[in-house]
């Protein structure tokens, strides 16, 4: 059974882009793969965050992703700094990768632009990132589009690492599903949804309540044509929405062009709330139950962080010994 790695971060309100271009298939990818899942708060201290917030949110995302569907009996899911082996992986990567891949990173430019002061781990992010799923030997990262670029770096480093010291890590393959990979901002639907560069009306928090939903997606940027038709150039809003509900619903760009034939934006838009409304309803009702035994979510990720321990000690020790250090006692 192929083993499958994924990381999301706990800052930030997490967006319909995070279900459907990523954790959507980690739910799915269970009963076929031997599976872990990892919250990164050692990754979302590149940027300046509160340490109150931020425990709050990696509790609150655990809360989300169990909510989501993801079974701590068949998933393992942790907090990325419960295992230390990631940042002495991370560490020794470091010494692989080269500052000139680094500075090709698009998301490092689109994050360090226009910042008076920038960390080192913000430039480091993705050797971080390689780690993470190196660490574990996975073959398979289901991830959104953002991520190619760092899963491609990822596959270099393995690559070098393994030719320099021998075969240590499998390289790992991104999963990018055909639908949903990109959802994009429904004000500014030429960016990518997020919470961080996103604008707030134009981003679907999967904790939104249903008039919330049914508002935002009302207010979406269109354009004066009045016609149903995806074209990316010319009709980005349409375009994006006409992506969102394909990603929901499963029928394709030209079954949903066809269904919507004739009729208006003010229709369309609003099959597009209720199927989104009807997709996160099971996912809000289940978090409102997990979300009153914050105990018990603690007590899984103990527990997941147990797991990933123990498959995580067998490739550090194997990475030492390769890189050459001296034997402990
Ligand atoms: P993060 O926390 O930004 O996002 C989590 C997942 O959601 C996907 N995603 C989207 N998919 C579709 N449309 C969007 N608008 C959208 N926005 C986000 C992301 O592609 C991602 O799959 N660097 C990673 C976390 C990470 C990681 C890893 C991932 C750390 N280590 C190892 C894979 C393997 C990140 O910041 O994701």
């Amino acid at each position: 059974m192929a083993r499958i790695f994924s990381g999301i971060q706990p800052t930030g309100d997490k967006h319909i882009g995070n279900l459907l271009g990523a954790v959507r298939h980690w739910v799915a990818g269970q009963d076929l793969h031997d599976c872990l899942f990892c919250v990164v708060d050692l990754h979302s201290i590149t940027v300046p965050v509160e340490p109150a917030a931020l425990r709050t949110s990696t509790l609150s995302l655990a809360t989300l992703l169990f909510a989501a569907g993801l079974d701590p009996e068949r998933s393992t899911l942790y907090v990325q700094s419960h295992v230390s082996e990631h940042t002495e992986l991370g560490w020794i990567l470091n010494c692989t990768a080269t500052m000139g891949e680094l500075r090709r990173m698009t998301q490092f430019k689109d994050k360090s632009g226009g910042q008076e002061s920038v960390s080192v781990g913000l430039f480091d992010y993705p050797v971080l990132q390689a780690a993470d799923v190196l660490l574990y030997q996975a073959g398979l990262v289901p991830v959104g589009e953002d991520q190619r670029q760092h899963l491609e770096l990822m596959r270099d480093i393995a690559i070098r690492f393994n030719g320099r010291y021998g075969e240590t890590f499998v390289v790992p393959e991104a999963q990018i599903p055909p639908t949903g990979a990109r959802i994009v901002d429904l004000q500014e639907p030429t960016k990518k949804m997020s919470t961080t560069g996103g604008t707030e009306q134009g981003t679907l928090l999967l904790l939104d309540p249903p008039a919330r939903i049914r508002k935002k997606i009302m207010s979406a940027v269109t354009d004066s044509d009045g016609v149903v038709r995806a074209d990316a150039e010319n009709k980005p809003g349409v375009t994006g929405l006409l992506a969102l509900l394909s990603a929901v619903d499963g029928a394709s760009v030209p079954q949903l062009e066809e269904r919507y034939d004739g009729m208006g934006y003010g229709d369309f838009k609003k099959d597009v709330a209720e199927s989104l409304i009807a997709l996160l309803e099971p996912l809000q009702a289940r978090h409102a139950e997990l979300a009153a035994d914050p105990g018990e979510v603690h007590r899984l990720l103990t527990v997941g962080a147990e797991r990933a321990r123990a498959l995580a000690v067998p490739t550090i020790e194997l990475v030492r010994e390769r890189v050459g250090f001296a034997p402990r006692g």
